[in-house]
């Protein structure tokens, strides 16, 4: 069973002191030996550290022993002033501000739109490398929009040591799960429309959302009104359209990131994408549903195969057990899990499959696909 092969990279605890809880500790319990602290390595910055991605950006660099010889710890007003371990170092959190970036190399940001919008610009004008996860310059034009899997050669010509900065898009976190699994495919058959129907979870919408959920849940549980301060409406126990704004054309704002991001990874502006985004009470890992048409002939055997060998990707595809990707399956885990490869009904021939994708979008759809995209600079 190759789910089985999966490398955990559980992360139970928090890097922040909280409590007086010894988060020196790596995520199996183990004291860990600063790495990836290297003299010659870059100087790093992450921006909104605190967050549900910042945080995650920590547990990546240490598990991939990402090379660095100083991180700058980078969160807002309320945080400023706390502490954080960081491979059996201690950092005190600083406030963002417009000097936050002087000797810095590759920032890594997940601080919300607005903040990437007043402060990436002025880290790139003191040289470094900005690595956004909002969504404030994915579909401006020469700023590469990356998944290192899929269209690396779109940031070439940026590396490290040039002595220029430069910005990078972190595309969003639905897209790089669905494109993870759709562009192996997409390059032996070519996608000519693709449908996606999304199952996303509380993670999505970062730390305080995991919160509610569980606070909302607890109250159900216990009879209580439910607590509704991130969403609007209740999430325990229930499921509504993605929070994100609803647009004139009557699509939300994440269902026309994937329609757009996709053309510009994929470099293909004739591509029809649609897509429904539906928040489910999931803790953490979004699972989509992507119908796919292909203009040459794709059978679902070759399909299967194809995906086993695309880096990344983990095929769970089990029909006698039923067993295919779910949420927690995937949780902590880099690679993306794809099942439920079959051929689509409603066309004719082979020029249809329905695919079933779940992803860690803390992992893969953000903080790893972040920090690949640094190894790229590198
Ligand atoms: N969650 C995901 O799966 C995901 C996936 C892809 C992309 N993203 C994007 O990543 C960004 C962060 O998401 P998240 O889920 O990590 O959110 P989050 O858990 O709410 O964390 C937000 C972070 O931003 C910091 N911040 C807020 N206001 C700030 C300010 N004025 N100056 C400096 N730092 C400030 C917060 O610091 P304090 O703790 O000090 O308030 C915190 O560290 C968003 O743009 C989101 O769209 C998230």
């Amino acid at each position: 069973m190759q789910a089985a092969a999966y490398h955990n990279h559980r992360t139970s605890s928090t890097f922040l002191a909280r409590g007086g809880r010894n988060s020196s500790k790596n995520r199996s319990g183990n004291f860990t030996v600063r790495m990836g602290l290297k003299e010659d390595g870059p100087s790093l910055a992450v921006v909104g550290v605190t967050g549900a991605v910042g945080q995650e950006f920590l547990h990546v660099l240490s598990d991939r022993d990402f090379p660095y010889r100083s991180i700058r710890m980078l969160a807002s007003k309320r945080s400023a002033g706390n502490h954080l371990t960081f491979e059996d170092k201690e950092y005190i959190i600083e406030e963002l501000n417009e000097d936050s970036f002087g000797g810095i190399d590759i920032a890594l940001f997940s601080a919300g739109g607005s903040i990437s919008k007043k402060f990436g610009p002025v880290a790139v004008s003191q040289g470094c490398i900005v690595i956004d996860n909002s969504s404030a310059f994915r579909m401006e034009e020469g700023v590469p929009l990356i998944i290192p899997e899929v269209n690396p050669q779109a940031m070439d010509h940026i590396k490290l040591g040039s002595g220029k900065g430069a910005l990078i898009a972190n595309p969003n976190c639905s897209t790089i799960i669905c494109l993870m699994a759709a562009t192996p495919l997409h390059r032996h058959a070519k996608v000519i429309r693709m449908v996606v129907s999304t199952y996303q979870a509380a993670s999505g919408a970062g730390a305080a959302a995991m919160e509610e959920l569980e606070l909302q849940t607890r109250e159900v549980l216990e009879g209580k009104e439910p607590t509704c301060k991130i969403f609007k409406q209740q999430y325990a126990f229930n499921l509504f359209s993605h929070n994100a704004p609803v647009l004139s054309n009557g699509y939300n704002e994440e269902e026309m990131k994937l329609v757009k991001e996709t053309r510009k990874i994929w470099n293909d502006m004739n591509v029809k994408v649609t897509a429904t985004c539906i928040r489910v009470p999931v803790m953490r890992a979004h699972a989509e549903s992507v119908n796919l048409q292909f203009e040459k002939p794709l059978d679902e055997d070759s399909a299967r195969e194809i995906l086993r060998s695309a880096a990344g990707v983990v095929v769970i595809d089990e029909r006698d057990s039923n067993h295919f990707p779910t949420p927690l399956e995937v949780s902590n885990k880099d690679d993306v899990a794809v099942g439920r490869i079959r051929q689509d009904v409603s066309q004719d021939g082979y020029y249809g499959l329905d695919i079933f994708v779940c992803g860690d979008q803390i992992r893969k759809g953000a903080a790893l696909n972040a920090i690949q995209i640094a190894e790229l600079a590198l």
